[in-house]
C-alpha cells in the first residue's frame, strides 16, 4: 500500500498524515506533547490556553465509559506563555502544531491573539468557542452575536491563520446562521465538533455521577457523537466559503470513521477519546485500516473521495 497517501493540507500546513489528537487529549502537559511528537499522528494541537495557568475543575473529572467519554476538565492549562515556546520551538518540524486558544472573555482573546500576533509563529492558531466546562460561562459557540464579536476583535489585531473550534449545532437555522457569520471573516478552518455538552453518565453501582464538577454534567465524546459530528462537517461543508477548510472531530474510533469524516468534507480529522483510552499506538492503527480501505475502493488519495457524499 505505498501507494496510498494520507497526506493534507490545512491552510499553510502540510500533514503527512491527516490525523491529529484532539485539543485535551495527550496536549497538556511537556511530558504529553513529547509523546505527541514522538507518535505517528500527523499534527499536534495543543491544549487551549488561557494567558495564566489554570489549575481546572475539581476531580474526578473525566471518565471514559463503554462507548465514549465524559469530562468536565475546566480547561486546565500551563498558560499561553508555555505553549507558544513549545510551537516556536517546533515551528519548522515535519508534524504541524496549531496553537489553541481559549480565553475567557472576549478582551482576554485580543490580549492573547495580540500577544500571538507579535511573535515569530507561522502556523495555525485556532480559537476555542466552545468549551461547555467552565463554571458560570455559557459557551460562546452558542452566542451568535458574541461569536461576531469574537471573530471582529481576534481579526482586528491578528492576521495569521485562524481556524474555530465549534460546539455541535442540532439544527438547520443553526448551521445557516453560524455559516453566515463566519463566511463573513477570512477564517482558515473549522474545527467541528467539540464534544456535546452537558451529558450525563451515571455509574450504576455507586448510583452517583462519574465526575464531580457541575453535579456530574460534562462534555460527551467518543463512538456516541459521531452521528453528530459527521452532520457538522456536512452541515459546513456544504455552507461555508469553499476556502474555509474543516477539521472533522468526533466519534473516531477505526478506520472507516476517518473515511467517513472524510467523505462528509474532512481535510484532516482529531482523535480524543480513542487517543485516551487506546494511546498514541492509535495512530498506526487508524492509519492502516483506513489505508486497507482506501485500497479496497481503488483510491490512492484522501481528495479521490473528500466531500464526495452520495445524496439518495
Ligand atoms: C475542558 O477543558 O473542560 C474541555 C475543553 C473544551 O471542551 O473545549
Amino acid at each position: 500500500m505505498t501507494n496510498i497517501s494520507l497526506e493534507s493540507r490545512l491552510g499553510n500546513q502540510v500533514f503527512p498524515n491527516l490525523m491529529t489528537n484532539a485539543s485535551g487529549v495527550m496536549c497538556i502537559s511537556g511530558e504529553e506533547l513529547d509523546k505527541m511528537l514522538e507518535s505517528n499522528a500527523g499534527g499536534i494541537i495543543t491544549k487551549s490556553a488561557t494567558t495564566n495557568y489554570r489549575p481546572g475543575n475539581p476531580t474526578p473529572r473525566q471518565q471514559l465509559l463503554e462507548l465514549g467519554s465524559i469530562n468536565s476538565m475546566g480547561i486546565p492549562n500551563e498558560g499561553l506563555d508555555f505553549y507558544l515556546k513549545f510551537v516556536l520551538d517546533h515551528q519548522n518540524n515535519e508534524k504541524p502544531i496549531i496553537l489553541s486558544v481559549s480565553g475567557l472573555s472576549v478582551e482576554e482573546n485580543k490580549e492573547l491573539f495580540t500577544q500571538i500576533q507579535s511573535s515569530n509563529f507561522n502556523g495555525l492558531i485556532e480559537l476555542n468557542l466552545s468549551c461547555p466546562n467552565v463554571v458560570g460561562k455559557p459557551q460562546v459557540g452558542y452566542d451568535f452575536p458574541t461569536i461576531k464579536e469574537e471573530l471582529d476583535t481576534v481579526f482586528s489585531v491578528c492576521d495569521k491563520q485562524i481556524g474555530v473550534k465549534l460546539p455541535p449545532y442540532f439544527d438547520f437555522f443553526q448551521f445557516d446562521q453560524v455559516a453566515e457569520i463566519l463566511n463573513q471573516f477570512p477564517i482558515a478552518y473549522v474545527n467541528t465538533i467539540n464534544s456535546i455538552g452537558n451529558g450525563m453518565a451515571v455509574d450504576l453501582k455507586n448510583e452517583s455521577a462519574y465526575i464531580k464538577p457541575k453535579g456530574g454534567f460534562g462534555g460527551i465524546g467518543g463512538e456516541f457523537i459521531k452521528p453528530i459530528a459527521l452532520s457538522n462537517v456536512r452541515a459546513f461543508r456544504k455552507r461555508l466559503n469553499p476556502e474555509i477548510q474543516i477539521i472533522g472531530t468526533g466519534g473516531i474510533k477505526n478506520g472507516s470513521d476517518v473515511f467517513e469524516h472524510v467523505l462528509c468534507g474532512a481535510d484532516i480529522v482529531q482523535i480524543g477519546t480513542e487517543l485516551w483510552r487506546e494511546g498514541t499506538g492509535v495512530f498506526d492503527r487508524l492509519a492502516d485500516e483506513l489505508k486497507i480501505i482506501m485500497e479496497e475502493k481503488g483510491y490512492t488519495k484522501l481528495s479521490d473521495f473528500r466531500g464526495k457524499l452520495k445524496e439518495l
